[in-house]
């Protein structure tokens, strides 16, 4: 059989088939075609099939009865609105009083990407803004005494807002290799109407978009002596490529933990990145961050009413820490097979691969089961890198410097314009498509990215193509 009819028959076993039995059947098949013929099954044998605007927003197919309904518990403290306490609605009261958002969907939009203001016209409401200033010894960051670690854009009535931010775009041109121009974007912040008070001019900022947050539960299982053993930060064998992991120190443990999520990969888990965008994305307390967020100078907002302490309590944590598990990761879909196959060549040639990297395995102890010994097709890996000075914020965080970010996984990618309605990338949406977010690499991508600015057209377009059938 040719390749191509190995693969249609792949692709339609798994299609074709609802059942789960028959899923994990023809992922087992699939498993043993290897390389080309597993295409389909981007998130393993919980794999879900669906185009829509909802692609991003569905339960692993294989989920068990019990996760399953945590997950929809889970699902209705992610996508409902929060509102003051005190209030008839029990359980979803505390709102603020400083926050961003009243839910975590206002930013993850069906469990999607957040979106940019087109301009400075609008306030900046989807994306964070994260802040430090030097410390006593002038060195060390820390978080600014009043405005915290994240300005605050909303208020209940009668406090103050921390800020009216807006955003303004810089563009500036540039070049391939054959002459064909374009033209990339940067953002310019304005921070209005600072509320409590003007910000010291060495206060660093660092402006972030909401990444989707499909198939995290599978990045999570994946093993963390795995990731560890991919880094390379002396860079041994000199491919211009370190990698390095963002540690944590857990202080309830007194353990080195391995940081995954986040841009800078500044959480370990998913319950303690929820309960991280609980305490400063939406103000509500949690046993993780039991203490509101205003800083004590923020006089009127201590003083707000609260909605219970702490707000959402271990058994609510876990439930949305359940559903963040329990997205899973909608299906490669192949638009040209040979275009494909070059593209995926591309990707590897020109050095892509060496941070995206394309497949690994979860834990076989990962639980919910179902997130258990499946082979994933990420690319990433989970480490931080130094992407150059264009795309540098300036604002390390732990271990990782202000020129470091986390490879971003890359699947789910040709989904991205149907369920957020952009193709906005990279940590600050400043690229409005996949090729802009390839021209901005710099640092130990820059080799990859010169590359890419040196193919024939026809080649960026395959590559371009490739990326799109994610
Ligand atoms: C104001 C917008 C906003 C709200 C509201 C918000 N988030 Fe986020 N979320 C972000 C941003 C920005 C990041 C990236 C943060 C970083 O780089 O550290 C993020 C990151 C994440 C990640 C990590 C994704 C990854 O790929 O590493 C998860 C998981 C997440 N948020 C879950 C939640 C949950 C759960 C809630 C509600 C409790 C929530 N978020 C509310 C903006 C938001
Ligand atoms: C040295 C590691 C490295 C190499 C090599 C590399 N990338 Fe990346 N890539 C990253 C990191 C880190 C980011 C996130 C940067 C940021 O957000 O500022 C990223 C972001 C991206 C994004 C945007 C993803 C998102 O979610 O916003 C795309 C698309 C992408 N890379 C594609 C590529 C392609 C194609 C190549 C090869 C031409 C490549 N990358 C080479 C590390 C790398």
């Amino acid at each position: 059989m040719s390749r191509a009819a190995l693969l249609t028959l792949a692709w339609l076993l798994v299609v074709g088939c609802g059942g789960r039995q028959l899923v994990s059947t023809a992922a087992e098949a699939v498993g043993e075609l290897s390389g080309w013929q597993a295409w389909a099954l981007a998130g393993g044998s919980a794999t879900v099939f669906d185009d829509s605007p909802n692609a991003y927003a569905l339960a692993l197919r294989t989920l068990d009865p019990a996760s399953r309904r945590g997950f929809a518990v889970g699902n209705a403290f992610f996508n409902d609105n929060w509102v003051a306490a005190p209030a008839s609605t029990l359980g979803r009261d505390g709102l603020g009083p400083l926050f961003n958002a009243p839910s975590c969907s206002t930013c993850h939009l069906r469990d999607g990407r957040s979106r940019m203001p087109s301009g400075p016209e609008r306030t900046l409401q989807t994306a964070v803004i994260l802040l430090s200033v030097p410390g006593a010894d002038g060195q060390t960051l820390v978080p600014h005494p009043v405005y915290g670690e994240q300005l605050q854009p909303k208020a209940l009535p009668g406090i103050p807002a921390e800020v009216d931010p807006r955003v303004s775009w810089l563009e500036q041109a540039g070049q391939f290799d054959d002459g064909s121009p374009f033209s990339l974007r940067s953002p310019q912040l304005q921070l209005r109407s600072l509320g409590y008070g003007p910000l010291p001019a060495q206060a660093r900022l660092s402006l972030r978009v909401a990444p989707a947050v499909f198939g995290l539960g599978l990045l999570e299982a994946v093993p963390k002596q795995d990731i560890i053993a991919w880094a390379d930060p002396e860079d041994r064998n000199q491919d211009g490529i370190s990698g390095r992991p963002r540690q944590l120190w857990d202080h309830s443990t007194g353990q080195q933990r391995l940081g995954r999520f986040g841009w800078k990969a500044r959480n370990a888990s998913l319950r303690q990145q929820a309960a991280g965008a609980f305490s400063e994305d939406i103000g509500i307390s949690s046993p993780l961050h039991p203490r509101e967020v205003p800083t004590a100078a923020q006089e009127l907002a201590m003083q707000a009413a609260s909605g219970g302490s702490p707000e959402v309590d271990d058994h609510k944590l876990d439930r949305v820490a359940l559903y963040l598990k329990g997205l899973a990761v909608p299906a490669r879909k192949v638009a040209d097979l040979e275009q494909l196959e070059a593209g995926s060549e591309l990707f590897a040639a020109l050095g892509c691969a060496a941070c995206h990297r394309p497949s690994m395995r979860t834990r076989s102890d990962a639980e919910p089961a179902a997130l258990a010994d499946q082979l994933i097709w990420p690319y990433t890996d989970l480490l931080l890198h130094d992407m150059g000075e264009g795309l540098a914020d300036h604002k390390p965080s732990g271990n990782a410097s202000g020129r470091e970010w986390r490879t971003p996984p890359l699947w789910g990618l040709r989904l991205l314009p149907v369920v957020s309605g952009h193709e906005q990338l990279l940590h600050d949406g400043r690229a409005r498509n996949v090729e802009e977010a390839i021209l901005w690499h710099g640092g130990e991508a820059e080799a990859a990215q010169r590359a890419y600015r040196a193919l024939p057209a026809a080649d960026r377009t395959t590559l371009l193509a490739f990326l799109r059938q994610l």
